[in-house]
């Protein structure tokens, strides 16, 4: 991936160079994701790396490696039988511009353009736990803004209690959509509380950069306390709902992916324990935790029986 280093360039450039050069340069740079609001004397700040909020820290085993992270992912558009294939083969997805359509029940039904969003709804950078029903986790730096301010953002209804997130469907620019037989475009739901948990986040970036491809640019999911397959990547419509909403895994293997997914070492996948996890890149074996460690900001949401 292409980084630029952001620091410090924007007045000598502004300076230095002719208006129509410096707009392109300013409009590459945009399209990148590496700048942001234009602050009080119409500077741009760069978007990463985003302040670090250390609220949410849990105790965790140390820093997953980047390239270990961005090089091991679950992607089904792009590849249903590989994981460190899929970064080789994100090259045509096209990533900006970006909107998210908020349909159902909200005060009213609208298109956002994810640039505008990231002007009102400022990032932070906040370590999680990552924890994959296929017993690999992962510790990374995740930045983004807290799904809650943007569901304020956009009023639901009171009869709005789920929400549905359906993913980007481009069957030419994902060449494993043609590869497998499954219910595309992804889509994944929450409950309302669980959308509201200041723990859910709308992630735009990955250590200090905009996040790659391969890990769900230009926006996607984390839900630290769930399985991964709960954090849909590419997210396209958000839509609120007074139903629970179908989910992609659930529905093509029902007895084996719930609704729910917290992350529960005492209850097994019916094909293997989840009493353990293994560390990417390593594969070291440690416990599994209860809500993958976030119990003390999740538990009072559940009577114990989701999962
Ligand atoms: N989102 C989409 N659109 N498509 C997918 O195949 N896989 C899920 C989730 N989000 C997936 C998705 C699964 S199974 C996991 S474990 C995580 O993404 C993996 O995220 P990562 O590659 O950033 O580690």
């Amino acid at each position: 991936m292409l980084i630029r280093k952001p620091e410090g360039w924007e007045i000598p450039e502004r300076e230095a160079t002719p208006e129509s050069v410096y707009m392109n340069r300013r409009q590459i740079l945009q399209a990148a994701g590496l700048l942001a609001t234009p602050s009080l004397f119409g500077q741009a700040k760069p978007l990463y790396p985003a302040a670090k909020n250390d609220e949410f820290n849990v105790p965790a085993a140390a820093l997953t490696p980047e390239w270990a992270a961005s090089g091991y992912n679950n992607y089904y558009e792009f590849d249903p039988y590989g994981k460190e294939t899929v970064k080789n083969l994100v090259g045509d997805f096209n990533i900006s511009p970006w909107q998210i359509q908020v349909s159902g029940l909200v005060k009213e039904p609208k298109t956002y353009d994810l640039d505008d969003l990231l002007k009102k709804l400022p990032i932070q950078e906040r370590v999680y736990r990552f924890r994959c029903v296929e017993r690999w986790a992962m510790v990374v730096p995740w930045s983004g803004f807290p799904l809650a301010s943007l569901i304020k953002l956009v009023e639901p209804k009171s009869t709005a209690k789920y929400v549905r997130f359906v993913t980007v469907s481009r069957p030419k620019e994902m060449p494993g959509m043609k590869q497998a037989p499954y219910p595309w475009p992804y889509f994944e739901g929450l409950r309302m509380d669980e959308a509201m948990n200041p723990l859910t986040m709308m992630v735009t970036g990955l250590y200090g950069k905009p996040v790659p491809k391969q890990n769900g640019a230009p926006v996607r999911l984390i839900v630290p306390w769930k399985y991964g397959y709960k954090s849909p990547k590419s997210i396209a419509k958000i839509e609120f709902m007074s139903n629970e909403p179908p989910i992609f895994w659930n529905r093509l293997q029902a007895a084996e992916y719930g609704f729910y997914s917290n992350v529960e070492p005492k209850k097994p996948h019916p094909r293997w324990s989840q009493a353990y996890e293994q560390m990417i890149p390593t594969m070291e074996r440690r416990p599994t935790l209860q809500y993958n460690g976030y119990e003390k900001f999740v538990a009072g949401m559940y009577n114990g029986k989701e999962f």
